[in-house]
């Protein structure tokens, strides 16, 4: 039996990972923000008969409370992790500031993989074959991290812009992973579905909504069907330390996207507002 943690584990593809997970045998901690979603994703176990498997953490994690907090509740829950799954997003219209003063979506879909990846790198090695999957876009839309104003507080905010960036900042996460723990056994991918069928048009204004949805009917994936390949990289990822794929197809780290000089600047720069959030 497997142990799997899932942030974003109660909608979309975390979820169909985690009732996949659990339908064969594993055991899933799903993390989300929103009660109900956690209750629902219990019910779900439930009546695949793994109850007993399942639990629902409820944790913000656009804050750096929140992060830590599920760092130190599975660190002291499990005595290992098989794998870990990130799939965190609420899309963000207009610019929106967190707790701790940074861009929400910075915080949610790029410092909690950051915070939780790293933090429980040890329970990871403890299982034989460990896997982080960590759900983006890579080989999507190109985006920029906007270095000297990741708050977007002079660029003018695009909630695209937002995503965009954090896009590349996970992207630039995966690479740098195995230089800041070159001992791990982890495998580290990181993976764009491109376009799935989910709740992510939630947040959107109804106009907005009902057209991404539309869109969605005609063209995206289901999550069924999407999460086969994820499944399939997390049992048997290739032997590299760090793989990046969009769906089926495995890409290659070069370019910007992966540029080790830029991950070792933005690997700094986080390490810097971790310290300031601490102090
Ligand atoms: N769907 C696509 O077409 C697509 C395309 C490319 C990449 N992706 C990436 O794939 C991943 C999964 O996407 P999805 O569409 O399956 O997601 P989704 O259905 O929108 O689900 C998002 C999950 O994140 C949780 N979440 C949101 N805000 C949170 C917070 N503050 N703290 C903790 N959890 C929070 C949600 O639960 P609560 O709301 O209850 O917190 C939910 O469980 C994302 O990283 C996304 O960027 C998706």
């Amino acid at each position: 039996m497997r142990t799997y943690l899932i942030t974003g584990g109660t909608d979309g593809m975390g979820r169909g990972l985690g009732l996949h997970f659990l339908e064969r045998g594993d055991r899933v901690t799903a993390v989300s923000s929103g009660e109900a979603k956690g209750r629902a994703f219990l019910e779900a176990a439930a009546r695949l008969g793994a109850a007993d498997r399942a639990r629902f953490l409820r944790a913000d994690l656009s804050t750096v409370a929140g992060m830590n907090a599920v760092v130190a509740d599975v660190a002291a829950a499990e005595e290992r992790l098989d794998g870990m799954v990130f799939a965190t997003q609420r899309f963000q219209q207009t610019r929106t500031l967190t707790a701790d003063g940074l861009e929400y979506t910075f915080a949610l879909s790029y410092l909690s993989r950051f915070v939780i990846g790293h933090g429980l790198v040890g329970l990871l090695d403890r299982a034989p074959r460990p896997v982080v999957l960590n759900l983006g876009a890579p080989g999507g839309f190109p985006g920029t991290v906007f270095w000297d104003d990741l708050r977007f507080d002079r660029e003018p905010y695009k909630g695209m812009k937002a995503a965009t960036q954090a896009s590349r900042a996970i992207d630039l996460l995966a690479v740098d992973f195995p230089r800041r723990h070159p001992d791990s056994r982890v495998k580290y991918a990181v993976y764009n579905p491109l376009f799935v069928k989910t709740g992510m048009a939630a947040p959107l204004s109804p106009v907005k909504r009902a057209a991404t949805n539309g869109l969605a009917t005609l063209f995206a994936q289901r999550v069924e069907r999407a999460i086969v390949p994820m499944a399939a990289l997390i049992d048997s990822p290739p032997p590299e330390p760090v793989s990046a794929w969009r769906r089926t197809t495995r890409l290659p780290l070069e370019g910007e996207a992966f540029d080790p000089d830029r991950a070792d600047r933005l690997y700094r720069l986080t390490e810097e507002i971790l310290e300031r959030i601490d102090a």
